[in-house]
């Protein structure tokens, strides 16, 4: 039996184009945010199976990262440098308007022969927004720009004369030439785990990236979300966050976990959790994205060592395989050692995932 491609779970990695790593701590991370190491890197990726990689949207500093490479930019250079990879770029509603969005990202889908996603992140950190004169809206009113955002780059994408009228963002009789080459247009990601964030992605996203958390709740998740997106009539993919630690044996990999967390940088992790009160905590229901993160989570930055692929290939393999029997689709990784690990992973992981999922693993077995 082959395995059915669309139906084989899906390899992201979140590209480095923020300094710092993917954790917030003083270990050795032999990773690098400039443009050669990460040229390197997707190739790398789309060598060892990855499909997609997700990069980044910083406008300044915050818990390390203390330089950050713009997200469109960096992306089209990544597309560049490669042949099959996608890149999603992160897009943050305010600074940037639809109407840009949907040009510039129409044009290097044209360039890049259709390779080109973006990922809606409504924001988190207000102090950035505050630096560079953007107004901070509350919480939910985020989202419902964002969802408003989603709407006018799809009509502007998918249609001419285009109009909208809503709260945020108008087009009148708007013909956007020439289209995306994707049809029917790029996809769309999001992300953000609150109450506003599941609504917005049940409405207008082709994709919700959750941060990682325990299959149970990844479970409550997806099935929320199904349901509401059914009820619209729509469906929608998951991506769900990990931070991935792979290693000959698992005591190697959990050592590591330690070695990450015994040198956190405690001053810029005390300072995360500070900032991110601005994203779930401050929903309505304080049930969002970090509202019940402890230290140790929030060394990596997306909860990433809540999903648990930390161990050896085989112990990963099945981890992956419940993910998917679950509804995920996707498997968004960070790394400490980004080039070494990705190609382990491609090489050692992978094939143990595709076997499984032959084989017809499911979360009973796994
Ligand atoms: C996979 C993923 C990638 C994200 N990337 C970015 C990013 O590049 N820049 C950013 O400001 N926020 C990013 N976010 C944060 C979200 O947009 C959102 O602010 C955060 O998840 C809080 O969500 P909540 O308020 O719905 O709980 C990302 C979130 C996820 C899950």
């Amino acid at each position: 039996m082959t395995t059915d491609h669309e139906r084989a779970v899906k390899f992201a990695y979140w590209v480095p184009n923020v300094s710092g790593g993917l954790v917030v701590s003083k270990i050795e991370q032999r990773t690098s945010w400039d443009i050669d190491y990460n040229r390197r890197l997707a190739q790398t990726a789309e060598r060892s199976g990855f499909e997609y990689a997700l990069s980044q949207i910083r406008f300044t500093a915050g818990y390390g990262a203390e330089y950050q490479h713009e997200s469109v930019a960096f992306s089209h250079a990544l597309l560049a440098a490669t042949e099959k990879l996608k890149v999603i770029a992160a897009i943050l509603p305010g600074p940037w308007h639809p109407a840009v969005v949907a040009k510039q990202l129409a044009t290097i889908d044209q360039l890049t022969g259709g390779r080109v996603a973006i990922n809606v992140v409504s924001g988190w950190f207000k102090g950035e927004f505050t630096a560079i004169g953007e107004p901070w809206l509350e919480h939910d009113e985020r989202y419902r720009r964002s969802e408003e955002f989603i709407r006018a780059v799809k009509g502007v994408w998918t249609e001419d004369d285009f109009t909208f009228k809503g709260d945020f963002y108008r087009f009148n009789n708007y013909t956007l030439k020439p289209k995306p080459l994707q049809q029917p247009h790029p996809e769309v990601f999001q992300g953000g785990n609150s109450a506003a964030a599941r609504r917005m992605a049940a409405a207008v996203s082709d994709w919700y990236f959750m941060n990682g958390n325990s299959l149970e709740n990844h479970r409550a998740q997806i099935d929320e979300i199904r349901t509401a997106a059914a009820a619209q009539g729509r469906t929608v993919r998951f991506g769900v966050n990990a931070f991935i630690i792979a290693r000959d044996s698992e005591d190697e990999a959990q050592q590591v976990l330690h070695d990450i967390v015994r040198h956190a940088d405690t001053e810029a992790v005390h300072a995360f959790g500070h900032a991110v009160k601005q994203a779930g905590s401050a929903s309505p229901e304080a049930q969002g994205m970090w509202s019940n993160s402890k230290f140790e989570d929030l060394v990596q930055y997306n909860d990433g060592f809540k999903t648990g692929l930390i161990g050896t290939p085989e112990q990963i393999a099945r981890k992956i395989v419940a993910l998917k029997a679950i509804g995920v689709d996707l498997v968004l990784g960070g790394f400490l050692h980004f080039i070494e690990e990705v190609e382990y992973f491609g090489k050692r992981v992978l094939p143990l995932v595709r076997e499984l999922e032959e084989a017809g693993a499911t979360a009973e077995t796994a």
